[in-house]
This record gives structure tokens, C-alpha cells and sequence, in this order.
């Protein structure tokens, strides 16, 4: 298993060259931005999954990831232009202070598990307690069992995590970063939930818009209040 190159703060796994990206981050036309993050064991597919989302690519070599990443992504949802920074963290344990540094500010995350591999399954409880402590209590949580194109090799049923997620009371998909299935899907209704929460949070106080401007960057000194989907 090879690691992918550290990458520090506020770079991206993109080249610096990389115009479509510079472009995208460097994007201010945008009513909302939101941060993202994608959690769970090492090996479940976390970079896969992020790759097939911003590139829609995938390879097959396993390049464990070394700290954390980000790529930047702007999508339309209701009426809405949002910018989301989506932050890809390394799931092996010696990474753990560095990423959990980064759940302050995420108004959603992406916690992954293996279908074909239990030990990420039973280590879901564990993520959940870690985004408890270092987390807002109120972000936005859908829990993902990837890999479900491998069928013969399935460990961990579709109903089983659909009761671990109504336990938690976390919206759930299976999904597969390789077969590009239900990828685009998780993201979309993340958004869809954030940006609820949000409109629940400007009627109950509307001084969060500033009329002058087109929207108001909703960032991390603006978070929703009171929210539905929390482990
Ligand atoms: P860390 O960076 O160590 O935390 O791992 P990760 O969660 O980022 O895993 P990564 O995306 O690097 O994927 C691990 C391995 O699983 C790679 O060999 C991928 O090609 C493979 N993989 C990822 N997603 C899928 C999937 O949906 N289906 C299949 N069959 N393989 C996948
Ligand atoms: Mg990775």
C-alpha cells in the first residue's frame, strides 16, 4: 500500500495548476458555502468516493491518504448556489488528532463504512462518539456503506445498516465510488438538509441576511441552529 504525499492546510489535492480547481475555490459567486467531511475506517473508499463526486474518476490502486485533503465544489440546490468544501480525511488511527481538528465548522459529514468489511461497519459507533465530542451537535450526519457493487463479498447487510442508521438517527445510502451509484445522491440530499436547516435558521432570524448583497456566506460563524439529523 502505497500513501498518498502529505498535503498541509488549506492546499488541495489538486496541482496548483490545476485551473479548473483554482477556479472553483477562487469562485466568490455563491449564496452559501459549506464544509463537508468524509469520515470512516481506512480502505472504505472515502478518497474514491470524493474523486467520483468532484472528478468523476476512479482508480483501483488503494493510496491511503496522509492527514487530510479538500477539494472545492459548487452545485445548484434549491434555487441556491453552494459552494462546498468537502475535506477528505485519513481513517487510519495515527492521523486521528490531526483530522478530528477539523470536524469544528462541518455542518455535515459523510460517515463511511465497507459493506464487505464488518470491522468498518462495527467502528461506526466509534466515528459517531468522535463526531459527538469534536463536532457541532447540531451538524447534519448520513451515514454510507460503500463498495456495494461487491455483492459476493458482502459482509454487512443493506438492512442492518438501515437499522443502524435509524438507531442513530442518521440518513443512510449504500453507494459505490466504483460503479458511480448513489454518489451524487448522498451529497445532494446533505445539501438539501443543510440548506433546510438553514432556511429555518434566517426565518427565525432574518438579520442573518444582508439585504444589500445577493446572499450571506453562511459559514462556520453562522451555523443552523436545532436540526433533525444528529447522531
Ligand atoms: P484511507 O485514505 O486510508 O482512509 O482510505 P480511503 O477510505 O480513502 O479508501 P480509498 O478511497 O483509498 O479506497 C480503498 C480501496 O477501495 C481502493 O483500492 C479503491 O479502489 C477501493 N474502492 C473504493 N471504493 C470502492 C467501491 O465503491 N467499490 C469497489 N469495488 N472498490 C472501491
Ligand atoms: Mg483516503
Amino acid at each position: 500500500m502505497e500513501e498518498r504525499a502529505s498535503v498541509k492546510e488549506h492546499t488541495t489535492m489538486a496541482s496548483a495548476n490545476d485551473s479548473k480547481w483554482q477556479k472553483d475555490a477562487a469562485d466568490q459567486n455563491f449564496d452559501y458555502m459549506f464544509k463537508l467531511l468524509i469520515i470512516g475506517n481506512s480502505s472504505v473508499g472515502k478518497t474514491s468516493f470524493l474523486f467520483r463526486y468532484a472528478d468523476d474518476s476512479f482508480t483501483s490502486a488503494f493510496v491511503s491518504t496522509v492527514g487530510i485533503d479538500f477539494k472545492v465544489k459548487t452545485v445548484f440546490r434549491q434555487d441556491k448556489r453552494v459552494k462546498l468544501q468537502i475535506w477528505d480525511t485519513a481513517g487510519q488511527e495515527r492521523y486521528r488528532t490531526i483530522t478530528t481538528a477539523y470536524y469544528r465548522g462541518a455542518m455535515g459529514f459523510i460517515l463511511m463504512y465497507d459493506v464487505t468489511n464488518e470491522e468498518s461497519f462495527n467502528a461506526v459507533m466509534d466515528w459517531c462518539t468522535q463526531i459527538k465530542t469534536h463536532a457541532w451537535s447540531n451538524c447534519c450526519v448520513c451515514l454510507v456503506g460503500n463498495k456495494c457493487d461487491m455483492e459476493a463479498s458482502r459482509e454487512v447487510s443493506t438492512r442492518q445498516g438501515q437499522e443502524l442508521a435509524s438507531e442513530l438517527g442518521l440518513e443512510f445510502f449504500e453507494t459505490s465510488a466504483k460503479e458511480n451509484i448513489n454518489v451524487k445522491a448522498v451529497f445532494e440530499r446533505l445539501v438539501d438538509i443543510i440548506c433546510d436547516k438553514m432556511s429555518e435558521s434566517l426565518d427565525q432570524d432574518p438579520s442573518l441576511v444582508n439585504s444589500q448583497t445577493k446572499g450571506t456566506r453562511l459559514t462556520e460563524n453562522t451555523a443552523p441552529e436545532g436540526g433533525s439529523c444528529q447522531c
